[in-house]
């Protein structure tokens, strides 16, 4: 029997909360299509480790989740208790670069059974993915404050894009599109104002879909591409993005479908040279945390990819086929305008299984 060694990582507020019902589901996947999963429980990349050890992580962290084949994540953040930029440079921005996990994809779909906040869109109307730049770009720490305190004040804070970066990102994008019935690819861009890396950009895409004469490229700035999402959903396939661009994207894209509470990612190192990592896109929701009511949708779906990535891909469609049922007609979180739980909501996938 297949054994596969997840390290489960639910960090902080919700991400305590949504992470039981996902190895709750994922068990049941397992059980099902005859394999095994190991889960190494861990409790540090949290904020509640950084208060007793003044650090995210133990130094040894990477060798032990470099054994593991997969990351399972729930969300890092406690702003009160320690700084967003802290606790996140600390622990998920580590992994995402010592684990080359490049890719972020972050699929949007609009199911039946959930209101969509856009008017007159029906399942099947909203289905696209977004590539996101997951290494480089303009999440950096290059830069600094001058003359700090004083009425001159200079910030500088550098984004960093590669050829190598891009180039490589772009062609999983293409590869992604292509596979795809309407083979289109929207470029997220800003080639106007950001007049050094945007137009770089831009002709990387360029340069890299020359290999894919099938898919058309869509390159849209930034602004006008937001206000698309909202009044032309039904435009986007495939959308790649650089770092922040896409991580503003896909939590517009999902709040679009209904939700952000069932946006899953998939961090992907894709030559398997690191473990990739699972997570929700949604982070740890101080808000709602200790009320039982946070929708796990995008934890278990999020669990349902990295299966797949690990080859069980039966197990993945059962999972995704029981979400999309009870999203249908099942018990549903505040979130989608219900009453129920996240232990509700988790058992009833489970069951399904
Ligand atoms: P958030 O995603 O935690 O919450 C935004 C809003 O969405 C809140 O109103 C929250 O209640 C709601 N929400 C989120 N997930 C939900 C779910 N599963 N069900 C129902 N409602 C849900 O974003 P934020 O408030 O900007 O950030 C809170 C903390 O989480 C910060 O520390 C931030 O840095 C961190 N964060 C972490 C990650 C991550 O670990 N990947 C992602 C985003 C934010
Ligand atoms: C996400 C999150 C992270 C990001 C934060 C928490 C650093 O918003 O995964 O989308 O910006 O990448
Ligand atoms: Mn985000």
């Amino acid at each position: 029997k297949k054994t596969l060694k997840i390290a489960s990582i639910p960090g902080d507020g919700i991400g305590k909360e949504v992470m039981p019902e996902g190895h709750r589901v994922l068990e049941k996947a397992a059980s099902r299509f005859g394999f095994d999963l190991r889960f190494t429980d861990i409790e540090w990349a949290s904020c509640d480790y950084y208060q007793k050890h003044g650090d995210m992580m133990p130094a040894d962290w990477k060798a032990q989740l470099q054994t593991q084949d997969a990351i399972y994540f729930g969300a890092v953040g406690w702003p009160d208790t320690v700084p967003d930029h802290v606790s996140l440079w600390g622990s998920l921005l580590k992994f995402r670069r010592e684990f080359d996990q490049y890719i972020n994809l972050r699929p949007a779909r609009l199911f039946e059974g959930v209101p969509c906040p856009l008017a007159g869109r029906k399942a099947g109307d909203i289905d696209f993915y977004i590539v996101r730049e997951n290494t480089e770009g303009e999440y950096t720490n290059l830069g600094g404050i001058m003359y700090p305190g004083t009425e001159r004040e200079i910030v500088i804070q550098e984004s960093v894009f590669s050829r190598f970066g891009a180039d490589r990102v772009l062609k999983y994008a293409f590869d992604l599109a292509q596979s795809r019935e309407r083979k289109h690819l929207t470029v997220a861009t800003k080639s106007n104002g950001i007049a050094i890396s945007m137009p770089w950009w831009d002709s990387r895409a360029d340069a890299v879909g020359q290999d894919y004469p099938q898919v058309k490229i869509d390159k849209q700035h930034i602004d006008i591409l937001t206000a698309r999402f909202v009044l032309q959903p039904q435009r986007f396939d495939v959308v790649v993005a650089s770092n922040l661009f896409g991580d503003i994207l896909s939590d517009l894209g999902p709040a679009c479908t209904g939700t952000i509470g069932l946006a899953p990612s998939a961090n992907l190192n894709p030559e398997r040279k690191f473990p990739s990592l699972f997570e929700p896109v949604h982070g740890s929701a101080p808000d709602i945390y200790g009320k039982g009511i946070a929708n796990p949708i995008a934890m278990i779906w999020s669990g349902a990819l990295m299966l797949d990535f690990l080859g069980q891909k039966e197990a993945h469609d059962a999972i995704l086929k029981a979400i999309e049922q009870v999203l249908k007609d099942g018990p549903r979180t505040g979130d989608l305008g219900g009453k129920a739980t996240t232990v509700e909501m988790g058992k009833a996938i489970a069951e399904l299984i």
